[in-house]
Parts: C-alpha cells; structure tokens; sequence
C-alpha cells in the first residue's frame, strides 16, 4: 500500500522562511550540513545519539515560535483521537506458555490522543517545521540514515499526541528503531517521561524490566518536560514511559515521522487504533492556516 504525498516535493509550501526563523540557529546550527559549522553540531549529536540512546536539543523551538505553535494546536487539539489501551512493555501479544506475571505478560496501561496530521491546516506553523527539508536532513545524519525522507502516512505523517487528564502511556519498548517528538506544552502537573537507557538485549534486561514494572527507581532517569525541546529518541532500544497526567492544560506532543522508503505508510489496523479512521476517511480539504 502507498500513499503518494506533495509533502515530500522539496521546499513545499513557505516552510523555507517560517521554519528557520522558529529555530534557535545560533545555538544548532541545523540549516545546512554542507556547512562545516553545522555538519561539525550534527556530527557531535549524532555521536551523543549513538552513545546515550538519545539526543535532547532544549530551547530548540525559540520562545515566540513556541508560543505560537501551541495556540495553534491547542486550536485542533479537539481533533484527538483518543485510544485507551493496556499492552506489555513490548507491545505484542506476549508469551502465551509464561505465566500471567510474567515480564512478557504483565500489562502496562495507556490513554492518550492524536490529531492527525491531515486535521494540521496547511500554513499552520507545525507543518512548516515538519516540512523544511534541512530539519528532516538534520534528523537523518543524527540516526544514521541515508537517504531519509518525511513519512508517506496522511494520519501519522506527524501527528499531536494530546494527554489530557488521566493521560498515561505505560512502560513499553517502541516497535519503531526511534521517535522524534517535539515537547511543546506541558501539563499542569504528571506527564514525566522517564527511561531506562538502552537496556534491550541484555543478559540483564527481563530482570531490569521485571523491576522496573515492580516500580524499582534503580536506573530509571527522568527527563524534564522543558518546552521547545527537540528530542530524538531511539524507543526500541530503551524501556519508557509517561507518568499520568492531571490537570485542565494538556500534554501536547508533536511526533515527526520519518522513514527510508518514501512509500511507506502506516497499516490500516494502526490507522484505526490511533487515530479510529481508515484510508476512505482521509481528511485532503484543510484549508486556510492556523495561523
Ligand atoms: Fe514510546
């Protein structure tokens, strides 16, 4: 299955002006890798990526640009679809021979939405970032990957997860080798996303998970929810969470998606988990701009 998509086309829409004046260039120099200056930063976050399973670029987003994009979202942030689940920490269906407690059986509880990216108005500032081509270049060189293109899915393509109160996602491993999130807004309280770095397949790891689902803090870090923090993040490497959210203000969380295969789009169950709509319900008349 394929999805042809216009975003992918070089420079789409204003995103060569609106991106760049959203970033703090000074301090990652992101806006072209043929330049020594910015492919000397990439390669350090690239090194700090495969070192530490991560790499956190706080105060990415500068703080207009911010607050712009999370009015802009919180605007379509009524279009979440919310999925209330319970999954193991690899989100499979686990080891019918084990026992119910087992690592591979015990389960996690998650509750959490998503805007679609075809409910993102076109102009509106998040698109502009999603689709400027030096942000995807930059994001590729850090994980290695070459040649790296935006995600072909109409809904996944970068979609908003939205935790509004009660929202969790319980400890889980990715199924995707990484996420790229954008943290934009963070809620009034909960919503810490914690991890225990890079412990899949280790000797170790069914005790290290058995703990932590047992809720042993040893090695678990938390990251500060920091607003215009860029983070790229390699989910399947590293068990994670996001501690349960409370209060009126939610949690909103852009997810950049990104793939080696221009074509490749999300299956149609996934579709219909996430976002509770298939192929025949894509949304291709959002006009206008949030802006
Ligand atoms: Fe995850």
């Amino acid at each position: 299955m394929s999805q042809s998509s216009s975003d992918n086309s070089p420079g789409s829409g204003g995103a060569d002006t609106l991106a760049p004046a959203m970033i703090d260039l000074s301090q990652y120099p992101v806006s072209d890798l043929n330049h020594p200056d910015s492919r000397a930063f990439a390669d350090r976050c690239r090194l700090q990526y495969q070192q530490t399973g991560l790499c956190m670029l706080p105060g990415f987003i500068k703080p207009e640009a911010l607050q712009t994009l999370a009015s802009e979202a919180s605007t379509f942030s009524d279009k979440a679809y919310f999925c209330k689940s319970t999954h193991n920490a690899y989100l499979d269906d686990g080891d019918a021979s084990a026992a119910k407690d087992d690592t591979a059986n015990r389960q996690e509880e998650t509750f959490v939405g998503s805007v679609a990216y075809d409910y993102i108005p076109e102009g509106s500032h998040l698109k502009q970032l999603y689709q400027w081509d030096p942000l995807k270049d930059f994001i590729g060189h850090v994980l290695g990957k070459s040649p790296f293109y935006r995600f072909a899915d109409p809904f996944g393509a970068c979609s908003i997860n939205v935790f509004v109160e009660g929202g969790e996602h319980g400890w889980h491993f990715d199924e995707s080798e990484y996420t790229v999130t954008l943290m934009l807004q963070a809620p009034e309280t909960g919503g810490a996303f914690e991890y225990v770095p890079q412990i899949r397949g280790r000797e170790d790891e069914k005790e290290i998970v058995g703990a932590v689902l047992d809720g042993n803090r040893d090695g678990v870090v938390e990251l500060p929810f920091t607003a215009g923090t860029l983070l790229i993040f390699g989910g399947n490497q590293t068990i994670h969470r996001v501690t349960r959210v409370s209060g009126k203000r939610p949690r909103l969380v852009p997810v950049l998606c990104y793939a080696e295969d221009p074509n490749l789009v999300n299956s149609e169950s996934v579709r219909k988990l996430f976002w509770g709509r298939t192929s025949s319900d894509i949304q291709t008349n959002v006009a206008g701009s949030a802006q």
